[in-house]
């Protein structure tokens, strides 16, 4: 029988090493947290063969005093936390006090440190490092200015186990880079550097402004994230939330661009990652991961970061309302993401600043909300034609089915609409027209008067006016900035999607009797299945009755889907719901339902569409949520400015 006796201070280090240890990157997350406790305004990181070799983390923070360095590196020691108050409440990255002690069980460890001098007193500078089975410290005067060098030699050399874990050089230098860049990110006032086998690999300035941040972000997620993200900044109940989020056409095969820190600590928890994934629902295709760069802020009481070794998990004291906002923000964000850039919030700046750096197509978001406006096209430059075009393109599509201009109603309102153009505007007169919008409330289609008393070059609206349609896929369409393309089809179908969407909610779905019913064949499965599903089909407004055991009648359709080409319609929404079987899965899967309505519903490429009709679109999409983004998160519509048109022909201006 063995007896029972106390681990040597090494090997109970070790122990514990296995939990934080793995591999040089994380203890450059440990030692780099370290540094920032320590009040550090500059953090050098120099590698050497991926880390295995060599890590020397160099800070200029407040030192630890000659006498506190060998208890440093000892277990179970720290200057951070003294009661279970504090622990409760910790601010500081570390508390545990044994990073120092596991590194230095497994690695030739050396720190050098030092204090501000006292006054009058020379400054001095202290090194320590430990040896031997109880890990005795022993210490020597050095020459340091103010602050901390941790040296890091030959990780793992008397744990060979753990050493044969380690990947080749390359792999593991990725690691650290990938923890360097959440370190960076984690705190932008503080400078970071990291080389790698003497070579700069990044070098990153404090940055206090948002353009700065950006600029870092930039550097070190590459410039295309930033290019296409919300900027977030938003506050309730307690909570903060900052960053930026990647719109829906800017999403990943891989869920390697998700960054998420708490109270300035890189996180992983499933929570989280399930509101955000939840706001992203409706606009990402199937598959697609998002990217993110979010930092949110809560009473450290309120999240407990003891809960793993790592502190990479958190436990929130209430996560329902934790996942409840971040859901709400984000969807918020991400539906007002439309051409219309005034009715975007004020608390989402689109980050175009390094937008403009960059030549080539601006992404939609960016022009929404981007405040530099491209000139060059002066009031008065718009064609008669163009001017034309505004007129009935105010509401078609409610109700009406595109193409349904030369109804003599629609013909009268043109006309009107005409004629009330073609007085001259003054500057500061008062215009009225009227507007049919959706009532977001109702879902009803209620008509507005709108006081319209800005100068005429402010009445171009942000998607400008259609000029011709290409191909029968694309509209182009000029505005203030230079030129819009649209993929008709798509932003149609976000159209009708959306309004769905209001309509099925508020129960309230326009349904139109067909002037000759239709009747399809179906097998007698699908003619049971459509009487077993009649409430959900007049939910969706689709009205049914069995003809014979192997026929059903169509009797009625939604309005704005009269266009869809209506068995197919009906034959699609009889397979979704077979496939989803009981009314709660229905209710789950309504979206992607309507989502596929939506599609048949959808002018199909190769349709000609008058101008009127083209800017009734674009009107539309001006009024609609999300409406960036087609159902399946493809953009649908892009700016090409003046300036990226001088650019592909070498003109300067
Ligand atoms: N770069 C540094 N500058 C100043 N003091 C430091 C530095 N690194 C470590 N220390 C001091 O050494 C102590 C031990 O560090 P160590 O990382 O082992 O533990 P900790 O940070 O307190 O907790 P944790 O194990 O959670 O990281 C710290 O509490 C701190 O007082
Ligand atoms: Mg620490």
């Amino acid at each position: 029988m063995k007896r029972i006796h106390l681990l040597s201070p090494r090997l109970a280090n070790q122990i514990a090493a296995g939990e934080v240890v793995e591999r040089p990157a994380n203890i450059i997350k440990e030692l780099v947290e370290n540094s920032l406790d320590a009040g550090a305004a500059r953090i050098e990181i120099d590698v050497e063969q991926g880390g295995i070799k060599l890590l020397r983390i160099r800070d200029d923070g407040h030192g630890i005093p000659k006498d506190d360095l060998p208890l440093a590196l000892s277990r179970h020691a720290t200057s951070k936390i003294s009661t279970l108050d504090d622990l409760e409440a910790v601010s500081s990255l570390g508390f545990r006090g044994e990073a120092l002690a596991s590194i230095s069980s497994v690695s030739r460890l050396t720190m050098t440190s030092a204090t501000a001098p006292e006054e009058g007193e020379a400054e001095q500078a202290w090194q320590v490092e430990v040896e031997g089975r109880e890990m005795a410290a022993s210490i020597k005067p050095a020459a340091h200015p103010k602050g901390t060098t941790l040296e890091v030699r030959d990780l793992f050399f008397n744990t060979p186990a753990r050493r044969k874990f380690l990947r080749t050089e390359k792999t593991e230098f990725n690691h650290v880079d990938e923890y360097f860049k959440r370190l960076a990110l984690s705190r932008y006032d503080v400078a970071f550097s990291l080389r790698h086998n003497q070579k700069v690999i990044h070098s990153l300035r404090p940055a206090i402004r948002n353009i700065d941040k950006e600029k870092r972000v930039a550097a070190l997620l590459g410039p295309k994230f930033i290019d296409a993200a919300l900027h977030i900044d938003a506050e309730a109940a307690g909570l903060e939330l900052t960053g930026w989020v990647g719109l829906p056409t800017f999403s990943r095969s891989a869920a390697d661009m998700q960054y998420f820190f708490v109270n300035g600590r890189v996180v992983r928890d499933r929570l989280v990652a399930h509101a955000i994934k939840q706001a992203y629902r409706d606009v990402l295709y199937h598959g697609r991961q998002p990217a993110f760069v979010l930092y949110l802020t809560v009473d450290p009481a309120l999240v407990d970061v003891n809960v793993h070794p790592t502190k990479h998990e958190v436990r929130f004291r209430d996560g329902r309302l934790v996942h409840d906002y971040l859901f709400r923000t984000l969807h918020k964000a991400l539906a007002d993401v439309r051409p219309d850039h005034q009715s975007a919030p004020t608390s989402l700046q689109g980050s175009g600043v390094l937008a403009a750096e960059t030549s080539g197509l601006t992404s939609p978001a960016l022009m929404a909300n981007s405040q530099q406006r491209v000139t060059g096209i002066q009031a008065g430059e718009f064609s008669e034609q163009t001017r034309m075009s505004l007129l009935p393109g105010r509401n078609p599509m409610t109700g009406q089915r595109l193409g349904q201009t030369n109804s003599p109603a629609g013909v009268q309102e043109h006309l009107n609409a005409y004629q009330a153009l073609s007085q001259p505007l003054n500057v500061g007169a008062n215009v009225v027209t009227t507007e049919e919008r959706v009532d977001p409330e109702t879902g009803e289609i209620v008509t507005v008067q709108v006081e319209n008393n800005q100068p005429q070059e402010s009445d171009i609206p942000p998607l400008g006016f259609a000029v011709a349609q290409l191909h029968g896929i694309y509209i182009l369409s000029q505005n203030e900035h230079g030129l819009v393309v649209v993929d008709m089809h798509a932003a149609h179908e976000r159209i009708t999607y959306e309004r769905l969407k209001i309509a099925v909610d508020h129960q309230n779905v326009q349904s139109q009797p067909l002037l000759v019913p239709i009747t399809i064949s179906v097998s007698e499965g699908e003619a049971d299945a459509a009487e077993q599903f009649a409430d959900e089909f007049e939910r969706f407004g689709v009205l049914l009755q069995r003809a014979s055991p192997e026929s059903i009648m169509i009797r009625q359709i939604p309005v704005i889907l009269q266009q869809a080409e209506t068995e197919r319609l009906v034959t699609d929404m009889l397979a979704d719901l077979m496939q989803h079987g009981s009314s709660d899965r229905i209710q789950a899967h309504r979206n992607e339902i309507l989502g596929n309505m939506a599609c048949h519903g959808s002018v199909r490429a190769n349709r000609k569409l008058t101008l009127p009709e083209m800017n009734g679109l674009l009107r539309d999409m001006e009024d609609t949520e999300r409406s960036g983004q087609c159902n399946h998160g493809r953009p649908t519509w892009t700016q090409m400015s003046m300036s990226d048109l001088d650019k592909l022909f070498l003109r300067g201006r």
